[in-house]
This record gives structure tokens, C-alpha cells and sequence, in this order.
């Protein structure tokens, strides 16, 4: 489970450090999901919900340079980081919100992005309902979220290594709230969107790469999800054992110079009803 609070704090705080490899992490994905954006039509308002250090903003508002992007985050690191990089783009600003009451009168969106930045609100019909409220008339939504964990080796794996790690609630907010179709059909529906489509998009994760792919992936796991969570809550002995444990998985991972993982999402479509 990853809440808004924990964005707030220390997880958005290293996700802001991390974005070069977060980013790196998705390429395959980002490139399929702008692609799919792009396909929208004449759009004009562009929000990007949990827009993170702001690489999917920044794509768009390069590719549409007609349209203007507006990048929300809960976190205010992010959003620093997300506005020092885009620094220059006339027709991209980012702001701290968090997306779930967003409104904002001088900005009604035609289409809503995200790339794995919808799946942590606490009443997600709620929030999405919200969304609705805020954007034009016919807006259309593009987004990305993770299908289930058996299919995400990066996370199954890493999980595995972890002494009893907690099963926990599906649903919770977290990285695979919205992997369940039905459930997110269901959502959007209540919450007000219709004609929700789903493509599926199987991509290698790449955790390392460089002169020592092992090494720098050692270093990303060491601060963005499961293992991060796992070192911080792990002391002596069982610590040790565990970044022994994540070595040998990063080694058994090592191909064509890159440490590389099997991961797989959905890029999910909707309009409002
Ligand atoms: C997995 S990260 C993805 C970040 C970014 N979209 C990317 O692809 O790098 C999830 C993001 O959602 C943001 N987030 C979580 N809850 C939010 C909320 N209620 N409103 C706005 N942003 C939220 C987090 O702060 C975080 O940046």
C-alpha cells in the first residue's frame, strides 16, 4: 500500500531524486501510451493526474505545442523537480494538487493523462467523479496503471525475497489497485466516464543499466518501491541478507548490458458520460 501521505513524503521525495530511472524504467510504456494520447484528436486542455517529475507532461506539451498541459501532483517535490525541468516550455505549468477535489475554473480539461498516477486515491470513485466534474464536456481520459503482480516479475520477484511479506488488500492504494479490469470498469462507470477500453502493453522494465547495470540497479531499488520499503524496515543480519538476496536477483536479471525485468500494464481509455 502507497497512500497520498507517503507521496507527500519520503516516497515522493525519493521518486523526485530518482527520475532518471523511474523514467527509464517506463520507456517502452511512455512511447505506446503518447502515441495512444496523441491519437485524441483536437484537444486543447491537457491535465496530467500524478504527472511525478513530469516526463509524460512534457512529451505532450512538445508534441502539442496548440494545446495546453497542466501536470498535478500531490507532491510537492515532484512538482519541483517536474517545473525546474521543463523550465522554458510556454505551454506546460505544474502545479501541487491533489487530484482527487482538484477544480479548477480557469483550466476545464477536454482530456486527462496519466502515466501510474491514478491508483492511490482512498475512494477512487469519489475522485474520478471529481474528474468528471472538472473537465469539459465529451473530455476523454488516457491512462496508464500496472495489470496484476504474477505478470510484474520486477515486483513478484522482489516480493519473494522479502521475509514474510504482507499479503495485504488487492484494492488499497498501491501500485496494482487498478490491475483488475472489471473493478476499474466499474469505478469509471460509477464514477461518471463510459466507453472504458483497455490495451494491454508488455515491456522490460529496466532496472539498471551503465558501466555496472547491477550496481546502479542496486542503487534504484535501494530507494523507489518494494525493496526500498523492505531495506528501511529490515535491520542487521536480516538486512544483510536481503541486499544479498537482491544482488544475485539483479545478476540473474543481467541481459545485453541492461538489468531487466518483465512488466506489464494497461493503457486505459474512457470519455465522459
Ligand atoms: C507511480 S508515481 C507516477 C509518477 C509519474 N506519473 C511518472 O510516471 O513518473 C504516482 C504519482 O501519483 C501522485 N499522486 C498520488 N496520489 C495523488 C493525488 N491524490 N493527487 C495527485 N497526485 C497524486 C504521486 O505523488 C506520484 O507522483
Amino acid at each position: 500500500m502507497t497512500d497520498k501521505t507517503e507521496w507527500q513524503g519520503q516516497v515522493g521525495t525519493s521518486w523526485a531524486r530518482q527520475w532518471q530511472r523511474t523514467d527509464r524504467s517506463f520507456t517502452p510504456l511512455t512511447e505506446r501510451l503518447v502515441a495512444r494520447i496523441l491519437e485524441c484528436g483536437d484537444v486543447r486542455r491537457i491535465a496530467d493526474i500524478g504527472c511525478g517529475a513530469g516526463e509524460l507532461s512534457i512529451k505532450i506539451a512538445d508534441a502539442r505545442r496548440d494545446a495546453n498541459v497542466l501536470g498535478l501532483d500531490i507532491s510537492a517535490d515532484l512538482v519541483s523537480a517536474a517545473s525546474e525541468r521543463a523550465s522554458g516550455s510556454p505551454n506546460l505549468k505544474f502545479a501541487v494538487a491533489d487530484a482527487s477535489v482538484w477544480q479548477d475554473p480557469s483550466f476545464i480539461p477536454d482530456l486527462y493523462v496519466s502515466r501510474h498516477g491514478v491508483m492511490f486515491f482512498d475512494d477512487p470513485v469519489a475522485a474520478f467523479a471529481n474528474l468528471a466534474t472538472s473537465a469539459a464536456e465529451n473530455a476523454q481520459m488516457v491512462l496508464s496503471c500496472f495489470r496484476a503482480p504474477s505478470e510484474n516479475a520486477w515486483a513478484t520477484k522482489i516480493a519473494s525475497l522479502v521475509p514474510s511479506a504482507p499479503s495485504g488488500d488487492p484494492h488499497a492504494p498501491g501500485p496494482f489497485a487498478f490491475a483488475d479490469p472489471e473493478r476499474v470498469k466499474g469505478i469509471l462507470s460509477e464514477a461518471g466516464w463510459t466507453d472504458v477500453g483497455f490495451e494491454a502493453v508488455d515491456f522490460d522494465y529496466v532496472a539498471g543499466s551503465g558501466e555496472d547495470p547491477v550496481a546502479d540497479a542496486l542503487d534504484f531499488f535501494g530507494h523507489i518501491g518494494p525493496a526500498a520499503r523492505a531495506i528501511r524496515m529490515l535491520e542487521g543480519d536480516a538486512r544483510i541478507a536481503f541486499l544479498d538476496r537482491l544482488r544475485e536477483l539483479a545478476h540473474e536479471h543481467l541481459h545485453d548490458g541492461a538489468v531487466r525485468f518483465a512488466a506489464a500494464a494497461w493503457i486505459v481509455t474512457a470519455r465522459k458520460n
